[in-house]
């Protein structure tokens, strides 16, 4: 077992830094293998540190080439200097300018953190703690600086020269064959914000006038050459974040120009750096063969991500990084909101439910759950979760629900007014929203602190003679780790009552609870809420457009669930009752095969059969609504003694008996979806798509139906979502042509990486046990490789989270191949390593067998030697 593990960094423990940073003026000499960084920081002494305080500044593997203060060089029993720490002993009590030289290795950095190459290409990450592996620096987000940029390369290596902010200089260095430009950003940022890029880069531009000044910016998009013609959506959906940030938040742009640069090897999706955002080019580029439509949505939604940061982010910043959520959770609510607009919000927000339930309640409620705002953690990297940006988004939505539109955007107002151009705490964001509208927030703030996923228990009592309904609604919430007992949350539960004619009902009066037009708030653990004055007994609807994220347990019937599935006038909640009544038999028919009725099947096919053909409803909304929860959704319910291939097997019987009961409407709908026009990724003809997609799939799970249709869809398809979905049908129903459509596929797209990773993931998730061999000798083709994330998530990351039964092989070679990725991969890059082995998370709900043969896999990582923190960390965790 390892013994060196880090010291937790502690939330209690934070103090200012004793000295501030106000100008970094970095010149970087760009090689390959030798860059030489200089670095002029100049440092003030704060007012309340005693004269001579040592400066301590943090390094990560760097190579000091020499120091000097104010000029002079130091003497050596001045200061200390290690690959992670320089210590300045008795620095001056006025200002005083550092210069640090330290040399970089920018092509053996495999973590992709600080100066790397990605495909000959110089770029940087600096969050969170990258930027002490290019010059050591007081890296942590409250130090705020003004940073001007000097980079030199040489022309033919690096003809594009890019940094934060305006670019104020540039020009040929006489007599060699190098060049220089130089960048200066105004806006103080700190470090983890800093970035630069140089390389032979594709440029793509266009331009940008803001609604509120009329002042126009430069856009451009910097990609590999080749790949110009795939900037088009990313382009249009940055204008259309700049215009909605304008219009729903009042922000607008603040510096000349606005870059991107899409990147191949990236650890994360993108990121929000000052002016240069840099991304993973799989949130840039697309053209309709290679991208499916959920590729679109992402490259929106993660391009009005970035860009909303300038304001939630940048312009606004962290006091350190336990307030993670306080940019990432605002930004998240902001890009759902922006995608919202742009498309179907009820569609959208089935989206978004679901991702939440499938990857932030398992975390919530399996060893790893953390409240949204961490007290300690040992590695900042582990904290870049789905509860601290999913849960984080929904605390800021149940914010927004609770104090309505108004409150919200006069608390929003006054966040930015009060702390632009600082580094702000959750308190300070809270505080804002308290102020602008009078209300005390104390107990909403629980939701920052105390982890795990609630569960609201409801249930109803109707009094025929008195015509009043009484709705019990109690809260609790499990123990997490370190965290025995819960106070009660505050709740906001959207709710309508609906009559048995199908419309909402009023009521004369309410009371056991504070009602704000259709939000129940719950504050305490049990509230009576009673309505008066009913006409009949209604049907209730709670937690409509899901208005909190927790459980609702409410007990109702299969026939009130039926009629919601009908009537409800809240789409998510439709949704919800379909997903209900579809849950309650996949969950008895994973445990008690025997005890599933024919009829109960045949009653959820003809509600299906009956949405399925609803012109009322978009065809996106359709789409959601047919799609039966998946194997994961079906592991998380059960919760305990899971058995994959029961489950696999249960949801099979109930798919293949939909399929028969609605084979003749289906294969209408499947025709008349069939779209004459051209592509194209707007929502409307991307949700027709999705429903033909899921109609087919239906179709497929019959044997002998599937055959000649699937494959001719493929064969036929103009654009990626048809192709990818009817090639992921022939190989995971081991179709006959199963082969044959893989082979084409790598015969049209063997060259592009990133549509490759699709032709990995579908093989990596098929479910069967020949799966495993044929992703150990999927991991020789040429398409693959260890050093890219993207490739590592799309064969071994989607096996690990997204074939139930293969990873979870009852013999234990699933777990045994993901630790041993896992164990090679923590050498050349523990971000990603540390990821991959969160896919054991949930391992404790397992049946005894698997659980066993897991939890051994882990603790073989955990104790082998030389672990990352990363690894560490998360294994260590996953344990306990
Ligand atoms: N701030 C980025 C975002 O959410 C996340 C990110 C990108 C990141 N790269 C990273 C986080 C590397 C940690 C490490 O927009
Ligand atoms: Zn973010």
């Amino acid at each position: 077992m390892r013994t060196d593990v880090a010291t937790p960094v502690r939330l209690e423990d934070y103090r200012p830094t004793p000295y501030a940073i106000s100008t970094v003026d970095l010149d970087i000499r760009l090689a390959p293998k030798a860059t030489k960084v200089t670095a002029r920081i100049a440092f003030s002494r704060r007012e309340d540190t005693a004269v001579g305080q040592s400066l301590e500044l943090a390094g990560d593997e760097l190579k000091l080439v020499s120091l000097s203060l104010d000029g002079s060089a130091l003497a050596a029993d001045d200061f200390e200097a290690s690959a992670d720490k320089l210590t300045i002993h008795t620095p001056p009590a006025d200002p005083f300018v550092l210069e640090i030289v330290t040399e970089i290795d920018p092509d053996a950095n495999s973590k992709l953190m600080g100066l790397y190459r990605s495909s000959g290409t110089y770029c940087t990450q600096c969050e969170a703690e990258g930027f002490r592996r290019i010059t050591y620096f007081l890296d942590r987000p409250d130090v705020l600086a003004v940073y001007t940029t000097r980079i030199e390369a040489r022309k033919s290596d690096a003809p594009i020269l890019l940094a934060n902010g305006n670019p104020t200089e540039a020009g040929d260095i006489e007599g060699t064959d190098r060049h220089f430009a130089v960048w200066h950003d105004p806006f103080p940022k700190p470090s983890y914000l800093f970035a630069m890029v140089a390389g032979d880069l594709a440029c793509v531009t266009d331009s940008y006038t803001t609604l509120l000044s009329g002042r126009e910016v430069e856009l451009r998009i910097y990609v590999e050459h080749g790949n110009e013609g795939r900037c088009d959506y990313a382009m249009d959906a940055l204008k259309r974040s700049m215009r909605w940030d304008e219009e729903a938040f009042g922000r607008e742009y603040d510096l000349d120009i606005f870059m991107i640069v899409a990147v191949s090897d990236f650890n994360m999706g993108a990121m929000e750096n000052k002016g240069l955002n840099v991304f993973n080019d799989k949130y840039v580029l697309a053209k309709p063969e290679t991208a499916t439509d959920q590729d679109y949505a992402g490259i929106e939604g993660v391009i009005a991500h970035e860009y909303f940061h300038n304001w939630t982010g940048d312009r606004i910043t962290c006091r350190d990084w336990f307030q993670l959520c306080l940019k990432e959770g605002l930004t998240v609510f902001r890009d759902q909101e922006f995608s919202s607009d742009m498309r179907s919000r009820a569609v959208k927000r089935i989206a978004d439910v679901r991702l939440l339930q499938a990857h932030q309640f398992p975390e919530d409620g399996g060893p790893l759950a953390h409240p949204v705002r961490p007290t300690a953690y040992r590695q900042i990297n582990n904290f870049y979760t789905a509860t601290v940006y999913e849960k984080g988004a929904e605390i800021v939505r149940m914010l927004k629900t609770y104090l309505g539109d108004e409150g919200f955007r006069a608390g929003m107002d006054l966040y930015f007014e009060r702390h632009d151009g600082e580094a702000a705490t959750i308190e300070d964001f809270l505080k804002s929203f308290a102020d602008a509208t009078d209300t005390d927030l104390d107990q909403f703030a629980l939701w920052y602190s105390q982890a795990g996923t609630p569960t609201i228990k409801a249930s109803e009592n109707w009094d025929e003679a008195a015509k009043t309904l009484t709705i019990e609604l109690e809260q609790s919430c499990a123990p997490t780790p370190g965290q025995e007992t819960k106070q009660p949350f505050t709740m906001p539960v959207r709710f309508g009552l609906i009559g048995p004619n199908g419309n909402e009902m009023e009521w004369s009066a309410v009371s056991g609870a504070e009602v704000r037009e259709d939000v129940i708030v719950l504050t305490e653990a049990s509230h009576k809420v009673v309505f008066e004055g009913l006409s009949a007994r209604p049907v209730s609807s709670l937690l409509r457009g899901f208005s909190a994220p927790v459980r609702l347990d409410d007990g109702k019937s299969r026939e009130d669930l039926v009629f919601l599935a009908r009537h409800d006038n809240d789409p998510f909640n439709r949704w919800q009752a379909v997903q209900t009544l579809a849950m309650q038999l996949l969950k008895r028919g994973a445990q008690a095969p025997t005890t599933l009725a024919s009829d109960e099947i045949q009653e959820l096919a003809a509600l299906l059969g009956e949405v399925s053909a609803d012109e009322n409803f978009e065809p996106a909304l359709r789409a959601q609504l047919l799609q039966l929860p998946s194997e994961a959704d079906i592991a998380r319910e059960i919760g305990t003694d899971v058995d994959p291939d029961a489950i696999k097997a249960a949801r099979k019987a109930v798919e293949v008996a939909i399929a028969g009961h609605c084979l003749e409407g289906f294969a209408e709908l499947y025709e008349a979806l069939a779209d004459e026009a051209p592509y194209s990724p707007e929502a409307a003809a991307a949700g027709r798509r999705a429903l033909r997609l899921v109609v087919l799939d239906y179709m497929a799970s019959i044997e002998g139906e599937a055959s000649a249709r699937t494959f001719a869809h493929y064969n036929a398809a103009d654009n990626m979502s048809d192709r990818l979905a009817a090639l992921r049908l022939l190989v995971h129903r081991a179709d006959t042509h199963a082969q044959e459509a893989l082979e084409d596929f790598e015969t049209r797209f063997g060259k592009d990486a990133l549509v490759m990773d699709k032709w990995l993931t579908v093989q990596a998730t098929a479910p069967f046990p020949e799966t495993l061999a044929r992703i150990r000798t999927l991991t020789a083709h040429p398409t693959f490789s260890y050093s890219n994330p993207n490739r590592i998530r799309a064969l071994i990351g989607a096996f690990a989270t997204g074939n139930q039964t293969q990873f979870n092989r009852a013999d234990g070679a699933g777990f045994e191949f993901v630790a041993d990725t896992v164990l090679s991969l923590d050498k050349r890059n523990p971000q990603v390593a540390a990821r991959l082995l969160s896919a054991f998370r949930s391992w404790r709900v397992l049946e005894p067998g698997r659980r066993a043969l897991a939890e051994a896999a882990l603790r073989r990582v955990a104790q082998s030697s030389d672990l990352s923190s990363d690894v560490q960390d998360i294994a260590a965790r996953s344990l306990q």
